[in-house]
């Protein structure tokens, strides 16, 4: 493996992953056009801005997520969050906001696994009482996204693991060998058993056989929205399933995100490690610690004076707040005009900060209201898997899905708009004097 595409769950540190490659390394699927319009078909629901853009870009049969819902089978969605510090940032928000919208799509059962011990064993900083208090501290992060109470489940796991979850963690932990968990996660005979056995733990919620009173006795199929780091445990999963079909075990589907990067670009956003009270954003940040960061270290593309910038243009591929705009504004025709003015070098690198700045805070304002309105009773009832969960299914019309724009969707989605200008869009190749001739050509159109 190489460093650009060195991914195992817990040392992702390179902002500069190559997507493509992964996506072959790993033996998933791109989600290409042709798919989004099978999820709008099945749905009735318009694809989410991530799956249009390819933010979401790879998959493991989420086909047969889309067969199975449209012979109205019940499908459940499980996802989880190890909680390592006390406010979740905006990159952690991607997986959760997207799982929400795909609760909604397929009016689905959410489970979501709180993973204290996890933390517990390989970050090793606090107790582990500590780790559950983080838990149930960032569970209000989690289900300020909105989540259904009605069909969703959450839960620490080491307040939980026992009954059906246990059972079927036990017989991952019985079909699996040590030397799988080494081919698969790298670790070896000096890691605690911790660490070593977390795998099946981390597994396990994906077969609807661990909550039977939630999810019934028939076994259902599981889609798992993550960050593609994550899908190393549910390669593992699968093969179990593969092993053990014949006593119902279905193997989970997936979905992946890339990594939001964080303010200065350099890698994912993170929560721990070094400078993150400026390069990270936390969804308990007032706005003007919003409008500050972005404004003092949001890595630009723009050119370092203002007469350069006019000439040579923002470089989008760098810039991040253009990136978060891929993000957090849904409005295609918008993000277009912002590629074009900004990849122009009509508007500069502060005007694009700005409007960042005021789509973030109002990501994280909308954020922040809902978390404060979510009453205690309302997040103790998350936690309580004994009680009424609404399996109801629901029928929607059907969107009109023939339309060209789904050849340009989802993996071949351009998301800056043919507006890399001529600069960036050919270096590192492209000659000196060639560049200048070409800059000036352009010039010279503009002036016409
Ligand atoms: N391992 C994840 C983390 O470190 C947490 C997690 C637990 C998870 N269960 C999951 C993530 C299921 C995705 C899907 O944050």
């Amino acid at each position: 493996m190489d460093n650009e595409t060195n991914i195992i769950p817990w040392c992702v540190d390179s902002g500069k992953i190559n997507y493509s490659k992964l996506i072959l390394q790993f033996g998933c699927h791109g989600i290409d056009g042709k798919l989004i319009q099978r999820f709008e078909e099945v749905t009735g629901v318009r694809a989410h801005v991530w799956l249009r853009r390819g933010l979401f870009f790879s998959h493991r049969d989420l086909k047969l997520v889309l067969d199975a819902y449209e012979k109205c089978e019940d499908i459940f969605i499980y996802t989880g969050r190890g909680p390592s510090t006390g406010s979740l940032h905006l990159g952690h928000m991607v997986p959760f906001m997207f799982t929400k919208f795909l609760q909604d799509a397929f009016n689905a059962i959410v489970i979501i696994q709180l993973s204290d011990d996890e933390k517990f064993h390989f970050k090793k900083e606090k107790t582990l009482e500590e780790y559950t208090k983080l838990a149930y501290e960032n569970a209000k992060d989690i289900l300020a996204c909105g989540f259904d109470v009605e069909k969703t489940f959450i839960f620490s796991n080491t307040d939980t693991v026992g009954c059906d979850l246990y059972k079927t963690a036990v017989k991952l932990m019985s079909s699996i060998t040590g030397n799988q968990i080494k081919g698969i996660y790298g670790l070896n005979l000096d890691n605690s058993i911790g660490q070593l056995s977390w795998p099946c733990f981390q597994a396990a919620p994906a077969f609807s056989q661990s909550f039977p009173n939630i999810l019934g006795n028939t076994p259902i199929r599981c889609l798992i929205p993550m960050a593609i780091d994550q899908d190393p445990y549910f390669r593992m999963a699968r093969d179990f399933a593969n092993k053990y079909k014949n006593k119902g075990f279905i193997k989970p589907a997936a979905i992946h995100s890339k990594f939001l990067p964080s303010l200065n670009g350099h890698s994912k956003m993170s929560s721990t490690g070094e400078n993150t009270e400026k390069y990270t954003i936390f969804m308990s940040d007032t706005q003007d610690q919003i409008k500050n960061k972005i404004k003092k270290y949001a890595f630009s593309g723009g050119c370092d004076t203002l007469k350069k910038h006019r000439r040579y243009g923002g470089n989008l591929k760098i810039d991040i707040p253009y990136q978060y705009l891929t993000y957090f504004l849904d409005d295609d025709d918008e993000l277009r005009r912002i590629a074009n003015e900004y990849g122009s070098g009509r508007m500069n690198s502060s005007q694009i900060k700005t409007i960042t700045s005021n789509v973030i805070c109002s990501v994280v304002q909308n954020h922040q209201n809902f978390r404060a309105d979510l009453s205690i009773n309302t997040f103790t009832k998350f936690f309580n898997k004994n009680r009424y969960f609404d399996t109801q299914k629901i029928h929607r019309n059907n969107l009109d899905t023939h339309d060209h724009r789904y050849f340009k969707t989802g993996c071949d989605f351009d998301i800056y708009f043919n507006s890399l200008n001529i600069v960036y869009k050919q270096l590192p190749v492209i000659e000196e004097s060639e560049l200048e001739n070409q800059i000036s050509d352009r010039s010279d159109k503009e002036e016409k």
